[in-house]
């Protein structure tokens, strides 16, 4: 009886719980995401574009500073060829030294180093975007409660504001950010890049690459940690059988002998 009543109270807050979990995350908006589910893998194309669109938009402002250009050609990532991610790395002066005389020099990056930031340090990124700092972007998807849906909607999510509002100057309505207000003017327009792979670059097409990108940066191993979750699954039904079957093996004499 007891039991029943604890299972009972289980089930009523488990289904609490997860209505709740449904009810904050149905205000973003919602994709049906490659990498989402236990099987979930991520689109190889969809994330060497995301990287295009990284570098070539958001990079202007956004550091990501726990990548180096090599995790580029890792095994669950983007996986451009070795050659790719040398050139990509070499497209990147960075500061190094200090050289023999004491003096700090710049060289073509490699791929050992870490993605080069567009401003030297936090305070100067915050001038320089009218006091607002563009956060790291590095494991943004894994601190953002909402995750890929919430950088997704941010990126979807401009429009001009009720005529009731009124905006300083540098700051944009946005319907998803806390508070309707970001002190990011929107970053993507249809075509303003061209894909290496000539899809269309529209808004929503890039949003969705770009997105991808930040999660795999967030998450380098979800691919490893899903192909582990289904063998672990193989291997419990598996013993499970087993376990019956021996179950059913010992048991048999005790019934014959009903
Ligand atoms: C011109 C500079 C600039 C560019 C380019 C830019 N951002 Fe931003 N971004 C900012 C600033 C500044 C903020 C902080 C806004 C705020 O706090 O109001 C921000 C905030 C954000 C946020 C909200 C972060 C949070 O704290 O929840 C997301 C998501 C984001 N940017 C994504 C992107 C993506 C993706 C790109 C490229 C497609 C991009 N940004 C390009 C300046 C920029």
């Amino acid at each position: 009886m007891l039991k029943k009543k604890l299972f009972a109270k289980f089930l009523f807050f488990f289904i609490i719980f997860n209505s709740n979990l449904l009810a904050s995350e149905k205000e973003f908006l919602h994709v049906d995401w490659s990498f989402k589910g236990f099987t979930g893998k991520f689109d190889r194309s969809s994330l060497q574009r995301g990287y295009q669109v990284y570098n070539e938009v958001c990079a202007a402002c956004h550091s990501m500073n726990l990548l180096s250009y090599r995790n580029l050609g890792e095994p669950g990532g983007p996986e451009f060829p070795i050659n790719e991610v040398k050139n990509i790395a070499s497209s990147f002066e960075v500061t190094d030294g200090p050289d023999d005389q004491g003096e700090m020099f710049t060289r073509p990056g490699r791929p050992s180093d870490k993605f080069v930031s567009p401003y030297p340090n936090v305070n100067a990124a915050t001038a320089a975007n009218g006091g607002a700092y563009p956060p790291d972007m590095s494991v943004l998807v894994k601190s953002r409660k909402g995750g890929a849906d919430y950088i997704y909607s941010v990126l979807m999510g401009y429009e001009d504001p009720p005529a009731n509002i009124k905006l300083d100057d540098g700051v944009y309505y946005n319907k998803y950010m806390d508070g309707n207000k970001i002190k990011m003017s929107k970053p993507l327009m249809d075509d303003i890049i061209s894909y290496a792979d000539g899809t269309k670059a529209t808004e929503m097409q890039m949003a969705m690459d770009v997105t991808t990108f930040l999660t795999w940066a967030a998450e380098p191993h979800l691919e490893a940690r899903h192909k582990m979750g289904i063998k672990v699954m193989i291997f419990l039904i598996i013993l499970t059988v087993l376990v019956y079957l021996s179950m059913k093996k010992i048991w048999s004499r005790v019934d014959s002998e009903m």
